[in-house]
């Protein structure tokens, strides 16, 4: 090993000290530590000391929109009237859409749709609604479902909330009391507030969108949870997400993007029904933003808003209602008895479960983010130092194609970072672990020292996802991985391979690894990453994980496979051919001086770019689960 400058010594010494106090106090860490850790959950930037239980200025509209079809609207209407609002001043804004003239109708059709018309308007200015102000805004053309529904709100302010109703909807008189409780709970409590949350919806949760509309199926002991899709059979929507909504939609209107979201039964529709409908540009948007639902599982198909599925837009002719009312009578539990945030679950479009607000700060985190993973046998550790968003972005959406769910992310604190961790993305903020381990006071020297924060990060996490049974994969985000197969293309008699030119390096989990991988280990790779961090030029390329760690296993006599990376991986840039296939390659690497344009442009030619300039993955992809 290269020994650091006499002068700096003890100061190093001092420093592993440290280290080695730090790993032996919490080795008395039980490996079969419980569940996730509460601690992860992100709290709200906004710490309110007395928090009030909701503001003076909350305000609730009832937005109901309707058409032609007053036998439906009357219904809706008498169960909105029936609901119990608290004393509590709500106003009801109801949307009349104008019929559509056809060419060549007769004048006698034309008389029919106007009486229709006029029989709806008279209803609705009969109508007494004794909660608050009613609006009545009758269209003078047909707009459709589309813009009855983005039309119908731009939020006065952030404690505007809306519940948007179409007509052939019923609620239950339950319905404000336990969206009110969800508001006062999820909303307006710091401590259970999250920004994923755009809305509540009061339907009964029933099938999973990235799965072909297949039923969705949950356990009787989850009563609350989140869920991303969106529920048009009685939505309540949060101020700041739909605001956040309507300008997205604005922009990528005017550009002419399309909601096109790949694996998603919605986007069958947008295909088919176009812009008749809003839910798929909505879809997108939840999908592009990672955000969430409320939901509630009443049990036995009952909700707190059923649809009757009148003949119209959506129905070719009636379909009957689709859940049972949850009224007084029907109840056996307690609606309003809140949960805290931290212990509702989470389901994406493949409802599959989502663990947002992973963020891994010290060593003790390590753990509990191991035992958090999923139930497979690898784990994958990517650095992201030096890796551009969208090529972080896009290597996510390929391990969700793969069906690679263990993995880490590690980095620089950043708003980046941070929000992949709010998506559900396990992440570790470097500087905080490393300062957590009292390693920060090893001598910085600019970007020398970023890259052996990541040396010394991975060097700590290796060694505890091998004491967990985990095979280990270090990778860097400068690579992209096509194949989940790249195990299989090793031998398997060596506990450590190493690609020959990248930063790829694979832990066999084993007692012989396990062995090697001890304290001291950890403390030989502190020392030499520290002391080529202090060579005024260290040899290029030598600050590295795989580079310090293959030096001191080699060393110790480790059983190391060394390949070379041009067997498993194709790399891009190099030479003006372009290629055009994969062939057998396992992954694809590039230079870390080339230009993201000309990254993109090589990935794209290889069908390997899946990001959309929002950088969200274009495609929806589940597997069994
Ligand atoms: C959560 O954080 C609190 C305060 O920092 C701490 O006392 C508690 O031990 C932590 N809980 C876990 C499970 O780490
Ligand atoms: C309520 O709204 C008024 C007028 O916009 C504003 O000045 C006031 O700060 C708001 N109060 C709270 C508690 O948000
Ligand atoms: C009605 O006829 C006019 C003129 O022929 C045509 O431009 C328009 O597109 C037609 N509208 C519909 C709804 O068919
Ligand atoms: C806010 O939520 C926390 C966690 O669920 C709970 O303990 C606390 O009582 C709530 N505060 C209020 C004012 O309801």
């Amino acid at each position: 090993m290269v020994l650091p400058k006499r002068h700096f010594l003890p100061l190093i010494i001092f420093s592993i000290t440290v280290f080695i106090f730090y790993i032996y106090h919490h080795s008395s860490i039980p490996s079969s530590i419980p569940q996730f850790n509460p601690n992860f959950t992100l709290r709200s930037p906004i710490q309110n000391p007395n928090p009030s239980p909701i503001s003076p200025n909350f305000t609730f509209i009832v937005k109901v929109l309707a058409f032609n079809r007053l036998d439906s609207l009357s219904r809706c209407l008498r169960s909105l009237a029936a609901a119990d609002y608290l004393g509590d001043r709500v106003h009801l804004h109801l949307y009349i859409d104008h019929f559509a003239i056809a060419n060549g109708s007769s004048a006698a059709t034309v008389d029919q749709k106007l009486l229709e018309s006029h029989r709806i308007l008279s209803y609705a200015d009969g109508f007494d609604w004794k909660f608050g102000e009613k609006v009545v805004h009758y269209r003078t053309a047909n707009v459709g479902l589309q813009a009855q529904w983005l039309e119908a709100w731009w939020p006065g302010s952030d404690d505007e909330f809306v519940f948007v109703v179409e007509d052939d909807l019923e609620v239950s008189p339950l319905y404000y009391e336990f969206v009110k409780s969800l508001i006062v709970n999820f909303y307006y409590n710091a401590s259970n507030y999250s920004p994923s949350i755009y809305g509540v919806s009061l339907q009964r949760a029933r099938f999973v969108p990235g799965k072909h509309g297949n039923k969705l199926h949950l356990d009787d002991k989850t009563r609350l949870f989140l869920y991303q899709l969106v529920g048009t059979w009685g939505q309540i929507l949060f101020p700041k997400p739909w605001k956040e909504f309507r300008l997205w939609y604005d922009k990528n209107k005017a550009k002419g993007n399309r909601p096109f979201l790949q694996g998603m039964v919605t986007t069958g529709w947008y295909k088919r029904m176009g812009e008749r409908i809003w839910t798929p540009w909505f879809i997108k948007f939840i999908q592009s933003h990672g955000y969430f639902n409320i939901y509630a599982n009443f049990l036995h198909e009952r909700a707190l808003s059923v649809s009757h599925r009148d003949a119209g837009v959506n129905y070719g002719k009636t379909a009957g209602p689709d859940s049972q009312l949850l009224d007084e009578r029907s109840l056996d539990f307690n609606i309003l008895e809140m949960r805290s945030l931290s212990s509702l679950k989470w389901f994406d479009f493949c409802f599959r479960e989502v663990l947002p607000g992973r963020v891994v700060r010290n060593i003790v985190e390590v753990e509990y983010l191991l035992h958090s993973l999923q139930k497979q046998d690898s784990v994958f550790l990517v650095n992201l130092f030096g890796v551009q968003d969208a090529l972080a972005s896009n290597m996510l959406c390929h391990f969700e194609r793969l069906n690679i769910r263990n993995y880490i992310l590690m980095g620089p604190p950043s708003d980046f970072l941070f929000d992949l961790a709010r998506r559900g993305h396990p992440v570790i903020d470097v500087d905080q672990f490393i300062s957590s381990a009292g390693l920060n006071k090893l001598t910085s020297h600019g970007s020398s020292f970023d890259a052996m924060k990541g040396v010394l990060v991975q060097a700590y996490v290796v060694k505890k996802c091998i004491e967990n049974r985990y095979n280990t994969w270090v990778m860097h985000g400068n690579l992209l991985l096509t194949s989940d197969l790249l195990i299989e293309s090793r031998e398997h008699n060596n506990d450590f391979f190493v690609a020959n030119n990248l930063e790829l390096f694979y832990a066999k989990s084993s007692s012989s690894s396990e062995k090697v991988w001890s304290n001291g280990f950890v403390s030989k790779v502190i020392a030499m990453a520290d002391s080529l961090a202090r060579k005024d030029s260290p040899p290029h390329g030598s600050l590295s994980f795989v580079y310090v760690v293959t030096k001191l296993l080699e060393e110790n006599g480790a059983r190391i496979e060394r390949v070379d990376e041009t067997t498993f991986g194709m790399k891009i840039g190099s030479g003006n051919d372009r290629i055009s296939s994969l062939g057998d390659k396992k992954l694809v690497y590039w230079s870390t001086e080339m230009e993201l344009d000309s990254i993109q442009k090589w990935l794209e030619e290889l069908s390997l770019w899946s990001i959309d300039s929002d950088l969200s993955c274009t495609a929806v992809v589940c597997h069994q689960s």
